[in-house]
């Protein structure tokens, strides 16, 4: 599928002398507003439109049809509400992916998770604390995500294809925190510890104080794109979701969660934790192809003292995501221990800072767990685990009488 954590890495996107995208699947052609904003031609604009369009401004009858050539991905002033004619053909293609990867939690049979947790010695303490801590992690932070799709991102971006796309990832963020739920409330766990877990477990509260700080301001309704500075604070939030949060603070938790399935225990739990994190692997994957397409459009943000402040918040994730794998298993267990994902989030930390253009930090990292990219590559019709039916049935539960 899209993004196997021991593959090449394709080289971030860059303009070539004909101010055509190489590197990732969007096409920007010479005459188009990519090409005008690295200086082949000047952007067009349709007349009495503000820039920063929301899709709220008054509907201006009979004004002329938009072109592809003036949609952009910031700071657009054509129609954001019509989908077509299309330009980001790949935010489109990601929106159809995620559809045909459509998934419930409740799909998944929790029996075998439930029979083990409740059988005192199913689990060693050790164990039991990994899954709760992850549960505590995950069950707020796909809140912070969502939260910030909707409230903070959704009104700059000013491209329908691209909000196409954060419309459905939103939904699949819902669909995240309710499978939490379904497993807090499958085991019986206490709800209140695990979902205040945030507030209470120190190295899960530090991930979220370091995320929220790029929602904040983004939230504020006196925040507007617009100028080099609110640019590279938008391009500064897109980096600390896609790329740190759904990037490098999701994946000790997915290792680890995924471990009790190769080892038959925690079967759906896991099972659940394999889906999300083929939706994260999309989330990354749109996040890398925005961001690059925002670079290109916008060469001018991409300063070496912006890179170098990016580089920075990059290596601080790396710092608070070891910090996290520690506080969640201080002994090694189900054949992990904490230097692997030291040196794991070194690997990972590297290949998010080659797709997005930025040099590795962790020179030489290698991947301790080349099964993972065999995890996120989950296919719908492989039915890893048998616990769920083959095909997911769209409209099934419908009835027409
Ligand atoms: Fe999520
Ligand atoms: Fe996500």
């Amino acid at each position: 599928m899209l993004n196997f954590d021991d593959a090449p890495v394709a080289p971030a996107a860059t303009t070539n002398a004909a101010g055509t995208a190489t590197g990732t699947t969007m096409d920007f052609t010479p005459g188009t507003a990519a090409a005008a904003a690295a200086g082949i031609t000047s952007v067009s604009v349709v007349p009495g439109q503000a820039a920063g369009a929301t899709g709220l401004e008054e509907i201006e009858f009979n004004s002329r049809r938009i072109t592809v050539d003036e949609k952009r991905i910031i700071n657009c002033r054509a129609d954001v509400n019509q989908l077509v004619p299309f330009k980001y053909e790949w935010a489109w293609q990601k929106y159809l992916d995620a559809c045909a990867n459509h998934w419930m939690p409740q799909e998944i049979s929790m029996s075998r998770d439930i029979a083990l947790w409740k059988d005192p010695n199913g689990l060693t303490d050790d164990e039991r604390m990994i899954i709760k801590r992850n549960l505590g992690f995950f069950s707020t932070a796909d809140s912070l995500v969502a939260n910030n799709l909707v409230l903070a991102i959704y009104r700059h971006i000013t491209n329908p294809e691209c909000r196409q796309y954060l419309l459905r990832q939103s939904f699949e963020e819902a669909l995240h925190t309710h499978a939490y739920q379904y497993i807090v409330e499958s085991l019986g766990l206490d709800e209140g510890e695990i979902f205040n877990m945030y507030r209470e477990i120190p190295s899960i509260h530090k991930k979220d104080v370091f995320q929220l700080q790029f929602t904040d301001e983004l939230a504020n309704p006196d925040f507007h794109t617009g100028t080099p500075e609110t640019d590279q604070r938008f391009l500064r939030n897109l980096i600390g979701y896609y790329i740190i949060m759904e990037g490098i603070f999701f994946y000790v938790g997915f290792v680890q969660m995924l471990s009790f399935g190769r080892q038959n225990k925690m079967t759906g739990a896991s099972e659940q934790f394999q889906y999300i994190m083929r939706d994260e692997s999309m989330h990354l994957n749109y996040g890398v192809d925005l961001i690059n397409a925002i670079k290109i459009e916008n060469p001018h943000l991409w300063t070496e003292e912006f890179q170098n402040e990016i580089c920075a918040l990059i290596r601080e994730g790396v710092e608070l995501e070891f910090n996290y794998a520690q506080d969640t298993m201080p002994r090694g267990v189900l054949g992990l221990n904490s230097q692997m994902f030291s040196e794991y989030l070194r690997f990972i930390a590297n290949r998010r800072c080659r797709q997005i253009g930025l040099p590795e930090q962790y020179p030489g990292a290698k991947n301790p767990f080349p099964w993972m990219s065999e995890m996120i590559d989950l296919k719908k019709e492989k039915n890893f685990f048998e616990t769920r039916v083959i095909d997911y049935q769209t409209g099934g539960a419908l009835s027409w009488d």
